[in-house]
């Protein structure tokens, strides 16, 4: 297993590209199953998630093949198997996008139930209810949900659940109905940008889908769709990530293939807590700070708002930055597993419900940190870039799902960031409590504060 070696405090420099994005993607490849001739996606990240979704479309019939250029090309050649086995979907939940498009093209499907994760119970109740609505029967059978059909029908169905939308099951649903007969409408659609990425890569097929990008989608159906070519759209989480990366070392990074558009919420946050964002060319911003940055209260809402997918990372930034800051998380409100990590590098973060009330520190200082998920892992990654010392990052196999490379990028941009096997003789000899060192090094952020946490103990100096 790798971890990453940190040492924090120098300020990133430079220019790096963004890639397409992850949760573009995957339900896009996963949506070639419900064509019937060859596509090529362009820009499809070189991730675990990735391969991992390749390996389960070879089984399922598909041809994937990536090229010399990095072109991932995709064809039905066999539209027998139709099943999802536990052991790939327990990786990687975003199997669960092969449903609708199975369902719609060879009429059954046999998916592993994903089950809960690091971040929350994640249902997907209302994929279920979407597909029974166009007709599907559907029973869970020994962890598998099993649904079968003969040809959709068009349906009007509301995707709204307790935390807003669905976003794969957003997908889900408008493959499937692409393929049905009449016309379906969805109510409460997911509007994130990838929703509207696939959307787009489904009419350029053939479909016939309106009203991408809002709530409400009419799709009518149709009795087939072809191959395509198409480019996935810029990874609006790894810009948010590098952004955030970029001021919490007060650093001064261009950002290549960024769309703007797409982070609006996040662009007015980062400004409200002093980050300097410039548009300086297409599809090209330029991060910097100056002076001092400020506390901030932020509420993770579905698009257009601040992503669940930033919340963590912007934990880490608040953690560093001197006053009281507030963080809800309403699309996954368990998702705080990354607080008692940062709390390890001298955060200080009290959980209230779906809040975190996060005392910013000024400095965090260099631990040891075990990644729990994704966003976690990056968040963790930021905090280590930004520490007094060195910083081991470890299980970051959860990164590795959904950064491609990202140490790369970073080293790219001036920081001091090592992937070595987690061995005791990889392990930082600054982090052994045998190593001898100064009491003014042992001395952490004082635990001075009134609201000084519960996930921490305090440590003597
Ligand atoms: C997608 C993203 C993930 C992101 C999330 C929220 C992909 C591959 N993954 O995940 O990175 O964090 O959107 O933006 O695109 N819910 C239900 N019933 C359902 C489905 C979801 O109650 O049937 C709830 C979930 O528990 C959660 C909320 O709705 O609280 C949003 O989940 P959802 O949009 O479905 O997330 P994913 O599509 O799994």
């Amino acid at each position: 297993m790798d971890m990453f070696v940190i040492r924090g405090g120098t300020p990133l420099a430079g220019t790096v590209t963004i890639n397409g994005a992850k949760n573009a993607a995957l339900p896009i490849m996963a949506a070639a199953l419900a064509s019937s001739g060859p596509s090529v996606l362009q820009d499809v990240p070189d991730l675990v998630d990735v391969r991992t979704l390749c390996k389960l479309l070879s089984e399922l019939g598909m041809n994937v093949n990536r090229d010399a250029s990095g072109d991932l090309r995709l064809e039905v050649v066999d539209d027998r198997p139709h099943a999802a086995d536990y052991e790939l979907v327990r990786t990687m939940r975003a199997s669960v996008c092969v449903l609708g498009p199975l369902l719609a093209r060879r009429g059954r499907a046999c998916i592993s139930l994903p089950g809960g994760c690091n971040i929350g119970d994640r249902p997907i109740d209302l994929h279920l209810k979407g597909l029974a609505a166009l007709g599907a029967d559907i029973r869970v059978e020994r962890g598998y949900v099993i649904a079968e059909a003969g040809r959709l029908r068009g349906a009007r169905i509301y995707l709204g659940g307790p935390f807003g939308s669905t976003v794969t099951g957003t997908c889900n649903i408008m493959v499937a109905a692409a393929l049905a007969r009449g016309k379906t409408t969805i109510e409460s659609a997911a509007c994130e940008p990838e929703v509207v990425d696939l959307g787009n890569y489904l009419n350029n097929m053939g479909a016939r889908i309106s009203g991408l990008g809002t709530p409400f989608l009419e799709i009518d159906g149709v009795e087939e769709l072809t191959g395509t070519t198409h480019r996935i759209v810029p990874d609006r989480i790894e810009a948010a990530t590098l952004m955030i990366a970029a001021a919490v070392t007060n650093g001064d990074v261009e950002l290549k293939n960024v769309r703007s558009q797409h982070l609006t919420a996040v662009l007015e946050k980062l400004s409200e807590i002093g980050v300097k964002i410039a548009n300086v060319g297409e599809n090209r911003l330029r991060i910097t700070t100056s002076g001092e940055l400020r506390a901030a209260d932020c509420i993770a809402l579905p698009y257009p708002g601040i992503p669940t997918d930033v919340q963590a990372q912007l934990m880490s930034l608040l953690a560093c930055t001197p006053g009281i800051s507030v963080i809800t998380d309403k699309v996954f409100p368990d998702r705080f597993m990354h607080a008692a990590e940062l709390a390890r590098m001298g955060a200080m973060i009290r959980r209230e419900g779906p809040s975190a009330i996060i005392n910013g520190a000024g400095q965090l200082s260099g631990a040891a940190v075990m990644a729990s998920d994704l966003r976690a892992s990056a968040a963790l990654v930021i905090a280590g870039l930004s520490a007094q010392g060195d910083s081991a990052i470890r299980r970051i196999y959860h990164l590795d799902r959904g950064y491609e490379r990202l140490e790369r990028k970073l080293r790219q941009l001036g920081a001091h960031i090592e992937r070595v096997e987690d061995r005791a003789d990889t392990f930082p000899h600054s982090l052994r409590l045998d190593q001898p060192q100064t009491a003014a090094e042992l001395t952490g952020p004082h635990w001075s504060h009134p609201i000084a946490n519960t996930t921490s103990q305090k440590r003597s100096a």
